[in-house]
């Protein structure tokens, strides 16, 4: 798989291309809702430029201490007064035992080359009975992404991604049973195809950078031409899955 690297040229990539506008995560919001509203601390994994960690902060009055290893993503995490910025891993966390009582990772659970590893870390950080939250495109459940109808191909990076059994197999050793949810959430990824289109960054997306020039010039080509043919132009809808572990 070609993992992003997460310099100061993808990061500032990754906020105009990756990063959904919080005006599109209304039902995201309504999905976590249940989970993290009344946290004392939700820690976010892997917070990359923040977006999640300061809309919990803001959306539900909570404190949230984001942790990610590269320093270019961390910089782009705007300050709030509830939000700590912390280097670390999901591997191995920079938090006390028992210190939170949810936990929430945003596409970045295929980023995280020890599994096992982060399951038994995230059970020494989280309160008995906390839940954890992946938000993650999964392999075989990707058909709610749009960007996969023009870049068909972006689908062998994917296969790289854990499956969702993967991921439930690794957090039950670690202590996490019960699934207590999994299901699509959709998004408002962009307002209009036009706009979706204008923001791609390939070096941004992991499953775009695995793709050949030709292949990615070819998805260029047939999105700009679905922009072309459109009479009424339309949000770009996208489902992405929660899965809530406890
Ligand atoms: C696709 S970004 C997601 C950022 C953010 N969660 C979001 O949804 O906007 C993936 C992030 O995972 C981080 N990452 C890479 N390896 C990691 C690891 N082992 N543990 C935790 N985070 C990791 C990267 O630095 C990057 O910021």
């Amino acid at each position: 798989m070609s993992l992003i690297p997460y310099d100061h040229t993808t990061a500032a990539a990754y906020r105009t291309a990756r990063e959904v506008p919080r005006e599109g995560l209304v039902w995201w919001r309504a999905a976590v809702e249940p989970y993290v509203r009344g946290s004392e601390l939700v820690v976010d994994v892997g917070a990359g430029t923040g977006a999640f960690a300061t809309a919990f902060a803001e959306w539900f009055d909570v404190r949230v201490t984001a942790v990610d290893p590269s320093p270019a993503m961390r910089a782009l995490i705007p300050a709030h007064p509830l939000v700590d910025v912390v280097a670390g891993t999901a591997e191995s966390l920079p938090l006390a035992d028992d210190a939170a009582d949810a936990a929430w990772i945003s596409t970045a659970i295929h980023h995280v080359t020890d599994l096992d590893a982060a399951a038994r870390e995230l059970r020494r950080v989280l309160c008995l009975g906390a839940p954890v939250l992946i938000r993650s495109v999964f392999p075989g459940r990707h058909e709610g992404v749009r960007l996969f109808r023009y870049f068909p191909e972006a689908t062998r990076e994917l296969s790289a991604f854990p499956t969702v059994e993967r991921v439930c197999a690794a957090f039950a050793d670690a202590g996490f049973e019960r699934v207590l949810s999994l299901g699509l959430v959709p998004q408002q990824t962009a307002p209009s195809l036009r706009v979706a289109a204008e923001r791609i960054r390939r070096e941004a997306d992991t499953v775009l950078r695995g793709l050949s020039d030709e292949e990615f010039a070819e998805g260029m080509n047939r999105m700009w031409a679905s922009v072309a043919a459109e009479d009424h132009p339309a949000p770009v809808v996208d489902h992405l899955d929660l899965l809530v572990l406890c």
